[in-house]
């Protein structure tokens, strides 16, 4: 139908038709990335209590073409019968690739963990699996253990004894735990008497990740080798509709991950991405010696929307992960290969935004976008006073402090895909905010007047990072428009939101929605340098 094609987007990643959700097992092979995820082979909804979803599998050589191939773990033995969740993959030495994950193995969702080998590693696709014949591999044995709460194994790692490890998530006696797994040959698990972590913030941590990462170096960490002395770790997990990270060190000799500081209000740890964005994981690139992360984002119009596009269910665009300098924080940027995609560079300089200003940026694709802009300001002094308190509720700052709401510094940022008469505008915008030694930024990326279809989710985004406005006067920010997708960074991929729109008036496409930089702030100002590009079709899924 129409309005699958004009919503459907052009180089985020989708399978072909039906419903995905997580992506699972993501890795780099012999010149190939592969993208697993589960999928719905029977349609476009979630199949029901994600019974019987399977391993979709796609492969590209440049992570933004993609050639979708078929499903490579299906539910047919006794330990996956209602269900192949979601896992992960390990590079075992001798450059065998082996898949660790979930199998549902009754309609109680009780859940076990499998392995499963690549038939023949000389397909350079691998495109048929076979599971271990010990499978299940692992079993919710332990005593306090919710046997339908355990799952989603992680990538293996291996300590200092030259065992491998796995984590797996878990709700022990009502705890969010990082359950630990030992083993030799990567085939018979045993389970450490400790968790790697855990807390009482939650009841089970969904797609748990864990990877090393270097300050003040973007380049990534093979965790299937000795991590470098000085390193830091992340512990990655998915809980209440979001992704949150703690930034610690693996304490070898324990054999737990010890986070830098223990934030007990799990409303105010740190977020992968402020939008909609879940079940993300990483993967060591050994072609380029970065890590990679990406993850689902669901859609948010009606599932009745979702049967009548015939798919649902798209991943974020695939993002470098690295540790910022002074190690407090992930940082975020979409691979460079995107940017092959980019054509018909506009370029603008010197603008000055003053309070109220609108500048129209034309000339590109405003449906299909990549957009780079730079704010610098003019002054500094009338920053308004930030209140700690919002760091718990962010989204009711960017509600409350909408981009309509003159303030001190800010709003400034975009408005996109714009009707001719503003009624549906999306807009992604900051404020800067005066906090005793520091400034903090808020970004926002709201969707209340995204579209006037009746019956989207259409909340109001935010997140807030720190900057220190003494030394850096430029605040950045680049946003992907991918019809119903608007990836954003701000700061410099401190803060990422991922969003989803569905605007009519690029369903009535006249000549496109509109696009603007604006400000709304008292402050003037100044963006030393725009530029935007539209971007092609990548060739995905087909
Ligand atoms: C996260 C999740 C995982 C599970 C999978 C099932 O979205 O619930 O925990 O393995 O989806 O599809």
């Amino acid at each position: 139908s129409i309005v699958s094609k004009r919503y459907r987007t052009a180089y985020h990643f989708q399978p072909p038709k039906n419903w995905m959700n997580d992506p699972s097992g993501p890795m780099y092979y012999n010149d190939i990335y592969h993208e697993f995820y589960q999928y719905n082979p029977d349609g476009s909804n979630s199949p029901s209590l994600s019974y019987n979803i399977v391993w979709g599998h796609s492969v590209s050589t440049d992570l933004v073409n993609w050639i979708g191939l078929e499903p490579v773990l299906v539910p047919d033995t006794p330990s996956d019968i209602c269900g192949c969740w979601t896992g992960s993959a390990t590079i075992l030495p001798g450059n065998q690739p082996a898949i660790t994950y979930t199998g549902l193995i009754n309609m109680e969702k009780h859940q076990v963990q499998n392995i499963a080998l690549p038939k023949n590693r000389s397909d350079p696709y691998l495109r048929e699996w076979t599971k271990a014949g010990n499978n299940p591999v692992i079993q919710p044995v332990i005593p306090g253990l919710n046997s339908s709460q355990f799952r989603d194994p992680t990538t293996g790692w291996i300590g200092p004894d030259g065992l491998w490890r796995i984590a797996v998530g878990a709700d022990l006696n009502g705890s969010s735990t990082a359950l630990l797994y030992k083993s030799e040959d990567f085939l018979n698990w045993n389970s450490v008497e400790h968790p790697l972590y855990s807390s009482n913030s939650f009841d089970m941590w969904e797609c748990l990740d864990f990877f090393a990462v270097l300050s003040g170096s973007n380049g990534g960490l093979d965790m299937s080798s000795a991590i470098p002395n000085g390193a830091k770790h992340v512990l990655k997990m998915g809980m209440d509709y979001s992704d949150k990270y703690m930034i610690g060190v693996y304490d070898l000799k324990r054999d737990v991950f010890v986070p830098d500081t223990v934030i007990d209000d799990y409303r105010l740890w740190l977020r992968i991405d402020y939008g909609n964005f879940y079940a993300s994981k990483s993967f060591f690139d050994s072609k380029q010696g970065r890590r990679i992360i990406w993850a689902w984002s669901n859609e948010t119009d009606a599932s009745s929307d979702d049967v009548a596009k015939g798919w649902a269910g798209i991943h974020s665009i695939p993002r470098t992960i690295w540790l910022d300098s002074d190690g407090k924080r992930l940082l975020q940027w979409p691979v460079e290969e995107i940017e092959s995609l980019r054509r018909n560079e506009i370029n603008h300089q010197g603008l000055e935004l003053k309070k109220g200003d609108l500048f129209e940026i034309k000339g590109i694709d405003t449906l299909q976008a990549d957009v780079e802009i730079d704010f610098e300001l003019t002054s500094i002094d009338d920053a308004e006073p930030f209140d700690p308190s919002w760091l718990l509720d962010a989204p009711k700052q960017c509600r409350e402090a909408d981009a309509s709401v003159h303030g001190g510094i800010g709003p400034f940022g975009l408005v996109i895909l714009a009707s001719d008469n503003m009624e549906e505008q999306t807009v992604v915008h900051f404020r800067v905010y005066k906090s005793q030694e520091k400034y903090m930024i808020l970004m926002c990326t709201d969707l209340r007047r995204s579209s006037l279809r009746p019956g989207l989710y259409t909340p109001a985004y935010g997140g807030f990072f720190e900057f220190d406005l003494e030394k850096e006067r430029k605040i950045s920010l680049r946003t992907l428009i991918d019809r119903s997708a608007v990836e954003s960074f701000g700061g410099g991929g401190r803060v990422c939101i991922m969003a989803r729109v569905y605007p009519v008036a690029l369903v009535n496409d006249d000549g496109g929605p509109h696009m603007f930089a604006f400000n709304n702030g008292s402050a003037t100002v100044r963006v030393p340098q725009l530029r935007a590009w539209s971007m092609r079709r990548a060739q995905v899924s087909v």
